[in-house]
């Protein structure tokens, strides 16, 4: 662009001048140059790097989820059936390389185990919903690392969430409608009726309108195959018709004609689930008895890229939102001018070591308050030793008071005593004295003495 408003004439060179301000010109190109191998080197690296997709299947035990994995993969992948007595809901996650072609795909599916099992179902979609926002708490931990390395990142965020359904042909649970609702602004969710051999075919079409009515009435966004791109909207508009799709699972594989398929054999008949592959899976007797072929389709073949992009740029975003916004950062400020991730760490901070001091101040005064308390405490006591003190002391000199005026009376008398005794031995010498007519007398005397 630069040469050719050089080499061009005054109004060129002006126009030139212009365009920089307004936008990018068009410009032919005399020859093949080359960048429209982009695409292909884009599918190349991609080819090379290999794919990741995460399945979340949530439905009661025995509804067939690991089945239904097995026939959609057309594989067998490891897992033991769940047991009813789970004390409450867990969450089992298995990661596979798989290979079509020359296509790699790292495959993660994660099961519910103990759905429903339980007596007291309230707290059922917690574990769900925990282990999703694990997963996009995983991704925002190693976005916000300084030394990151996305490209090699296992990442293990849901990408689609298959919600099975019970052929019950009645309505939808409570416990259905609670999860996915909880579940709907986190995943993308595709909701199936599970076992649907155990369901006639006018039963099912009535049991797919009240499921419909009933999410559309509560308010659950399942997910809608998108319809924006020319070349899938027609099938996909055609396909978002036909939720919740009728799945039947079938790991068994039987030779039905000519042709090998998987098939449920029963007493009465035989139910297909869908062609082997390499053949057509589009053929209508197929469909005509499930809907497993619509949904392989339009999981694996037509939208898998769709959920993988939905997932990042609405639920992902989402979610690093609200954490984003809880944690403090903003992208303006109150006069809505943009917000810095420096000021916004500054702030965070300044109100933090606030917080820190407040509390700091606070314990502060706690202390000196308690102090205070005890102190007091201590001198009531105190003053409690020293009252008893001084009534054990007055106690002790009445005592001793009356102790001692009992000893004086005591010594005064011991001491008459001794003066009456004195006394008597004197009269007694005397009367000796006096002679033995005396005696009786004597007697007499001391006798009225004693
Ligand atoms: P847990 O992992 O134990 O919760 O069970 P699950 O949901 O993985 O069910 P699983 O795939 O183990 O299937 C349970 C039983 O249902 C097995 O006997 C399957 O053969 C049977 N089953 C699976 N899919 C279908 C189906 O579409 N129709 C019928 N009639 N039976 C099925
Ligand atoms: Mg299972």
């Amino acid at each position: 662009m630069e040469a050719e408003a050089n080499s061009g004439s005054l109004e060129d060179s002006w126009a030139f001048i212009q365009s920089l301000g307004e936008g990018c010109r068009t410009v032919p190109l005399a020859g093949h140059v080359g960048f429209d191998s982009l695409p292909d080197q884009l599918v190349n690296k991609s080819v090379t790097q290999g794919f990741c997709f995460n399945i979340l299947c949530v439905g009661e035990t025995g509804l067939g989820k690991s089945t239904l994995m097995d026939t959609l993969f057309n594989t067998k992948f490891e897992g033991e059936p769940a047991t009813h007595t789970q004390p409450g809901v867990q969450l089992r996650s298995n990661t596979y390389d798989l290979q079509e072609s020359n296509v790699g795909l790292k495959l993660t599916i994660v099961s519910t185990v103990g759905f429903g099992d339980q007596i007291n179902k309230e707290d059922s979609y917690k574990p769900i919903v925990e282990f999703i926002d694990a997963q996009f708490e995983a991704y925002l931990q190693e976005e916000l690392k300084i030394r990151r390395v996305l490209h090699a990142y296992h990442d293990s965020r849901i990408h689609v969430c298959l919600y099975f359904i019970a052929p019950t042909g009645h309505s939808l649970k409570s416990l259905d409608l609670v999860t996915m609702k909880k579940l709907d602004s986190k995943v993308n969710i595709i909701p199936i009726i599970a076992k649907s051999d155990a369901i006639s075919k006018s039963e099912l079409t009535k049991f797919k309108i009240k499921i419909t009515s009933e999410l559309v009435s509560n308010g659950v966004q399942i997910y809608q195959f998108p319809t924006d791109d020319e070349s899938v909207a027609e099938i996909n508009g055609t396909m978002n018709a036909h939720l919740p799709f009728a799945v039947i699972g079938s790991t068994e594989e039987l030779k039905i004609g000519n042709k090998m398929m998987k098939a449920r054999q029963y007493p009465w008949g035989t139910v297909q689930a869908c062609f082997h592959y390499p053949l057509p899976c589009h053929a209508v007797e197929n469909e005509a008895h499930c809907d497993f072929v619509k949904l392989r389709e339009m999981l694996i073949r037509v939208n898998m890229e769709d959920l993988r992009e939905q997932t990042h740029s609405r639920h992902y975003e989402l979610y690093r939102r609200c954490k984003l916004e809880e944690m403090g950062f903003k992208d303006t400020d109150p006069d809505s001018k943009p917000f810095s991730l420096q000021e916004t760490y500054e702030a965070k901070r300044n109100e933090f070591l606030g917080e820190l001091q407040k509390k700091e101040e606070e314990m502060r005064q706690m202390f000196v308050q308690r102090v205070k308390e005890k102190e007091a405490e201590l001198k009531e006591a105190e003053k409690e030793l020293h009252e008893k003190f001084d009534r054990l002391k007055k106690l002790h000199q009445d005592e001793k008071k009356k102790l001692e005026d009992k000893k004086k009376s005591l010594d005064d008398e011991v001491n008459a005593f001794k003066q009456r005794k004195t006394a008597a031995e004197l009269l007694q010498s005397q009367g000796s004295q006096a002679g033995g007519s005396q005696t009786l007398k004597r007697d007499k005397e001391k006798k009225n003495f004693f």
